[in-house]
């Protein structure tokens, strides 16, 4: 877990460059809105990073006085609210960027100063948390109703083919002394029987098929005039048939058993990743805002397991034998332990480099229909 004070400083102002690039993409009237109606106004967020290590490193590890605790506990924590639920505050009801940006500036001037006298593991916790909402914030700017332009892609469906894991032990979890969050402990070994798994995530292409058969389209997709097309960051794209589809973790079950299979469980995802070749590049650590052509990286195995969207599996989230919530930050997991959420495993576009350790976990409610996730399919 070890990188240094040096490293520590350096990664956490990588960190802040990478967000502070996604708020200088909107202008004032964007941030005070709310595309996703479960979610906070995006101006939120600009005060939320900071917030959360002001409160994580400086409040809880130094015990010193706040500046501003009003702004520490309204930037303190987002919402995961059921979908159709909405908060009901108005643009006037968030502080001016100026004051908001004061704050930030603040945070990180002192924060900065007093890094050496942090736990390490509390930094790691702030850069991943921020890394997290880099990509979090990504889908919320999805569904900002920004013009798009339309953007013709000449694509051909993918021919199916399947991979064979055979039985044996997938090991889930971080070693110990390593930095994990907390439900990434203990680690611990599961057997499993063999399976087969399909080489490629289930693409657009093979969505549609699903589709023309009375399926709802995904809420990335829009049909203008006769033909579908698919909701990329700046453009909309002539629905690309060999890229993979983005959906809820209900329409990717749903999916699964319309073809007859099932989606693949956590075990069976590390079982998968074992079996395939080692990621050293891909389609992950903010290389694109949107997907590529799932044949993109054709190695042996399965393919794209991590990069180009996360997988959704069929195991509910739910903690490890031996886990122990974070005493600074109890209700990052247990808080979601409610057998509404599920695992996903992998990662998108615009997943960070740090969170492809394969003992990262991911969760989302399974109706939530902006997350970048795809899924492959499993026979048993
Ligand atoms: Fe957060």
């Amino acid at each position: 877990m070890t990188t240094g004070f040096v490293g520590l400083l350096e990664a956490i102002r990588s960190a802040r460059t990478r967000t502070d690039s996604l708020f200088e993409l909107l202008a004032e009237e964007a941030l005070y809105s709310r595309p996703v109606a479960e979610r906070h106004r995006l101006v939120f967020y600009l005060g939320h990073m900071e917030a959360f290590d002001w409160n994580l490193l400086w409040r809880s590890t130094l015990g010193r006085d706040p500046f501003h605790p009003e702004f520490d506990q309204l930037f303190a924590f987002g919402i995961d609210l059921e979908i159709g639920k909405a908060p009901f505050d108005q643009p006037l009801d968030w502080p001016s960027l100026q004051e908001i940006r004061h704050y930030c500036g603040e945070v990180r001037s002192r924060l900065d100063e007093a890094l050496h006298e942090f736990p390490e593991q509390r930094v790691h916790v702030a850069i991943e948390h921020r890394l997290m909402h880099a990509e979090t914030f990504a889908y919320l700017l999805n569904r900002l109703d920004a013009p798009r332009s339309f953007v013709e892609y000449e694509s051909g469906p993918v021919l199916p083919q399947s991979v064979e894991i055979p039985a044996g032990t997938a090991t889930l979890g971080q070693t110990p002394g390593e930095f994990g969050w907390d439900n990434e402990f203990s680690r611990h070994s599961v057997d499993v029987p063999a399976f087969s798994v399909s080489k490629y995530k289930v693409t657009n292409g093979d969505y549609l098929k699903y589709v023309a058969d009375g399926a709802a389209a995904p809420a990335f997709w829009s049909r203008i005039g006769d033909r579908w097309w698919l909701r990329g960051m700046f453009d909309w794209i002539s629905l690309p048939l060999d890229w993979p589809v983005y959906t809820t973790w209900d329409e990717a079950n749903a999916y699964a058993k319309w073809a007859g299979k099932d989606l693949m469980t956590e075990p069976q995802y590390h079982r998968a990743l074992d079996s395939s070749e080692p990621r050293t590049s891909g389609n992950f650590d903010f290389r694109s805002w949107d997907p590529c052509p799932v044949t993109r990286d054709d190695l042996p195995g399965a393919s794209q397991l991590a990069g180009n969207g996360w997988e959704w599996t069929s195991t509910v989230f739910a903690p490890f034998e031996g886990f122990e919530a974070f005493s600074f930050y109890p209700g990052y997991s247990a808080n979601f332990f409610d057998g509404k959420h599920y695992v996903m495993k992998g990662a998108s576009s615009r997943t960070a480099a740090c969170f492809l350790r394969p003992s990262f976990r991911n969760w989302f409610r399974p109706n939530y229909p902006h997350v970048y996730a795809s899924c492959r399919l499993v026979e048993n």
